[in-house]
């Protein structure tokens, strides 16, 4: 494997993501991981991520110096190249004007391995406030650009590498040429990284874990825990019993399609439990989108819990997690944006171990999980839909008004996006009610009612995404259609924002 240390950059999984597409299997792990742990780990590669802090404040995230000493290749990335060399005895000071966006590089030192068969000037994406301005004993430039004399530089004998670009991120030219060569050039790791591997690794130790003893599962009618409940199935059987919640927040005709799918087909046994009534009361009153966040989560672990006292002997609760949701839950060093309901919800006094058998995998890799596991694909190709669901899409206060009006427009969405032949090629695609009413006119008469907003978006795993540019017919047949058949909605709009600096939900 290739490790990447984290130092907080929100570029950070990207680095984790382009070293599994590699076929290595990459792990992103806290700056405090030690020398000792890392050892044990026993990785071929060291990536040191970047990061927004600088590396002279007294507060910067540090390394453990005995990680130097590994004889394990090391390569940091912005942050983690003026960490090396401050550390190694060089000097970072601020840049006077900060470097953002594209630069040019030119590279000086043409047999340096980063660089293998890649040519002499490329385009590479800058993003930092701080650069090097002496290099450590032992340290030689391999590339320039026009703001810096140490755009790259590296110590081949101890491979040791430092870019100030972030090679990680589409905008730079040969970036991930640049990650090949430090893992096969450098590295010498070798790409036996699998799904199939990871399936039967995952079998064993969920077996080897669970023993004889039961597990919940909490589906969701998404596309994460029904995976990680065909996966669950596999492993154990019918020592899996599975509580589906209808919290009443899911889209239409969605819970009867769960049911269909993965009771009717895989046979696993499925408690459906009806909990609108609950749902909707504890959110009364509540429109601050972190609190709904948290309540939904709260609820639906406490849903679980009065379900399993009623069930014999369970100890282990399953969840879909992912690895967006643990990190971007501010478990890592990177900063909390939203607390996502698998993660953030989880009261303190939890009677079930956890079981998370997707927390390492991205969106994506979930997707070729359930077509290996033999899932449907229109189950395993549904687009991803949140746990706190259409709660956090009637935005501030939830009545069943409300959710009514985006659901109802959500499935007229899904309709058209269908019958255009663009499911595919939207990633995501809903409606969202923004809870402001203007003035309209119907007939001949006045209207003041409210607005719906159209979300969709073309993205690879969620973390950044663009807007998709559905053609204006189809637009223009979806708002017709809101507004004539759903009652309370006299006007539509499109949101025409990317992530960042928007983010893909509207809550
Ligand atoms: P954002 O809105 O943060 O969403 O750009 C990124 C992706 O994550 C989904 N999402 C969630 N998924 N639990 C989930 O399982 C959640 O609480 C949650 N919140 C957002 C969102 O739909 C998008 O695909």
């Amino acid at each position: 494997s290739i490790i990447v240390l984290d130092y907080g950059s929100q570029y950070n999984q990207l680095i984790t993501r382009r070293i599994r597409d590699l076929g290595i299997y990459s792990e992103l792990l806290p700056h405090t991981t030690t020398a000792a742990q890392i050892k044990t780990m026993a990785p071929k590669g060291i990536i040191l991520s970047g990061g927004p802090n600088s590396v002279y404040d007294a507060a910067a995230f540090k390394i453990d110096p005995a990680i130097w000493q590994l004889g394990i290749p090391i390569l940091g990335i912005c942050y983690g190249m003026q960490l090396m060399m401050m550390e190694l005895g060089g000097q970072v000071e601020a840049a006077g004007e900060p470097e953002y966006g594209h630069a040019d590089i030119q590279i000086t030192k043409p047999d340096s391995l980063l660089f293998h068969n890649l040519p002499s000037q490329q385009f590479v994406w800058m993003s930092h406030g701080d650069r090097v301005t002496a290099l450590p004993a032992d340290f030689e430039t391999v590339a320039i650009s026009a703001n810096t004399p140490y755009a790259v530089v590296e110590n081949a004998k101890q491979r040791l590498y430092g870019i100030q670009f972030h090679a990680e991120v589409r905008n730079t030219e040969y970036g991930l040429d640049i990650l090949k060569n430090f893992a096969f050039q450098i590295c010498k790791a070798q790409a036996n990284w699998s799904m199939q591997d990871f399936i039967q690794q995952q079998i064993d130790q969920i077996r080897q874990t669970v023993g004889k003893r039961k597990v919940l599962l909490g589906l969701s009618g998404g596309v994460d825990s029904s995976v990680v409940g065909v996966l669950l199935h596999k492993a154990i059987g019918n020592q899996l019993t599975s509580i589906f919640v209808d919290h009443g927040l899911l889209r239409k005709g969605e819970a009867k399609q769960v049911m269909d799918s993965l009771e009717g087909k895989f046979g696993l046994n499925i408690i459906k439990v009806d909990a609108q009534e609950r749902f909707l009361s504890k959110l009364k009153g509540i429109s601050d989108p972190e609190q709904k966040r948290k309540i939904i989560g709260n609820e639906f672990i406490q849903v679980f819990n009065d379900e399993a006292q009623k069930l014999e002997g369970i100890d282990f609760l399953a969840q879909g997690t992912l690895y967006t949701d643990v990190i971007e839950s501010g478990t890592s060093t990177a900063q909390t944006i939203k607390s996502h309901h698998n993660v953030g919800g989880l009261p303190k006094d939890m009677h079930f171990q956890l079981i998370e058998p997707l927390r390492t995998l991205f969106k994506d890799e979930v997707r070729e999980l359930g077509e290996r596991l033999g899932m449907p694909h229109d189950l395993v190709w549904r687009q991803p839909f949140p746990g706190p669901g259409l709660g956090i899409r009637v935005i501030g206060e939830v009545t069943p008004e409300k959710l009514k009006m985006v659901r109802d427009s959500d499935y007229i969405l899904r309709e058209e996006i269908k019958n255009a032949g663009l499911e595919k090629e939207i990633w995501q695609y809903f409606t969202v009610l923004p809870g402001m009413r203007s003035v309209g006119v119907m007939g001949d008469g006045r209207t003041y009612d409210y607005t719906i907003g159209i979300r969709a978006v073309t993205s690879i795993d969620g973390m950044t995404a663009d807007f998709a540019q559905i053609p204006w017919q189809v637009l223009a047949k979806i708002s017709t259609r809101i507004t004539n058949e759903v009652d309370h909605v006299n006007r539509v709009v499109y949101d025409i924002t990317s992530k960042p600096p928007a983010t893909i939900e509207w809550e």
